[in-house]
């Protein structure tokens, strides 16, 4: 029998982790089965009960229970505790172990494939939502001289930064005036067609624009940056990464991820 492992959220039909898993289980000989698994919304922690009870080993946990995960598991990591969320559970003899690998996978996008190194660098976050929450204490270790959040609702990126040393929040017209060398994009403004407010001119020389969000097609947020000459990534590079990095806590071994990631930039077209 092969060991289970799965994807749970709702709606989870669209998801590419058993695709990205499948592939790494190829390349490093891991007998594996990885599925996709839609709990009711008022129904995830019976599903993820029933999962372990049938002899699952892991889950990879995605919206809207990473909030939920990070609640139901026994210990979680350093990184899932400063996210308050949780997107890779596994199963072992004593409980369930939780982390979060979404921002790491944010840091090895950036640095190893796109070289964005993030030392020294001045970094502004767009939105104050979970993916940003997600992302900031492995944004901060990668260091990053600067980091401020900015959100629509001021407040609430000023609630989020307060919460880790260092970060600052404020709202989208208070960055009037300043230089970032990077700029992620963690709204869900996109999904309506649109770009955060951001002020003109933030991006310094040479700077780069990232969309935590993928597909086909740019974004709002990243057709903009590009007019004004930036360098452009969107979120497939993140998806992969963070797919590598729970992959090797389940089986301890990191997969390689450029093939991968090729494969489904082929599938999903520029
Ligand atoms: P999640 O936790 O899934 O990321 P969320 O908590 O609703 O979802 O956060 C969505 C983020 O996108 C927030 O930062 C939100 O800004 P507000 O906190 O002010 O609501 C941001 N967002 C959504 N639509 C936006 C838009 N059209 N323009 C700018 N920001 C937007």
């Amino acid at each position: 029998m092969p060991d289970r492992y799965a994807v749970i959220g709702n709606p989870v039909a669209h998801s590419k982790s058993p695709a990205i898993h499948a592939a790494f289980a190829r390349q490093t000989g891991q007998d594996m089965d990885y599925g996709r698994l839609e709990a009711p919304v008022d129904g995830f922690e019976s599903a993820v009960a029933a999962f372990r009870r049938e002899g699952g080993r892991g889950l990879n946990v995605t919206l809207p229970f990473k909030e939920q995960a990070f609640r139901l598991a026994s210990g979680v990591s350093a990184r899932a505790r400063a996210a308050e969320a949780v997107n890779t559970l596994k199963f072992t003899a004593t409980g369930i172990e939780g982390d979060n690998t979404d921002g790491v996978g944010l840091v090895r996008d950036l640095c190893d494939n796109l070289g964005v190194g993030l030392r020294g660098r001045r970094l502004l976050i767009a939105g104050a939502g979970g993916a940003a929450q997600g992302v900031l204490l492995p944004l901060r270790e990668a260091g990053a001289v600067a980091i401020v959040v900015a959100n629509r609702t001021a407040a609430r990126a000023e609630a989020l930064a307060a919460r880790f040393p260092g970060v600052r929040g404020c709202g989208y017209a208070d960055l009037a005036g300043e230089r970032f060398d990077l700029v992620v994009n963690a709204t869900s403004a996109g999904l309506a067609g649109e770009a955060p407010p951001l002020p003109a001119g933030l991006l310094a020389a040479g700077g780069v624009a990232y969309d935590m969000v993928y597909g086909k097609g740019q974004t709002p947020f990243l057709q903009l940056a590009a007019q004004a000459g930036a360098k452009t990534a969107d979120g497939l590079g993140m998806l992969v990464e963070q797919a590598a990095e729970a992959f090797r806590i389940w089986h301890g071994v990191l997969p390689e991820t450029a093939p991968v990631y090729r494969q489904l930039r082929d599938e999903i077209g520029k």
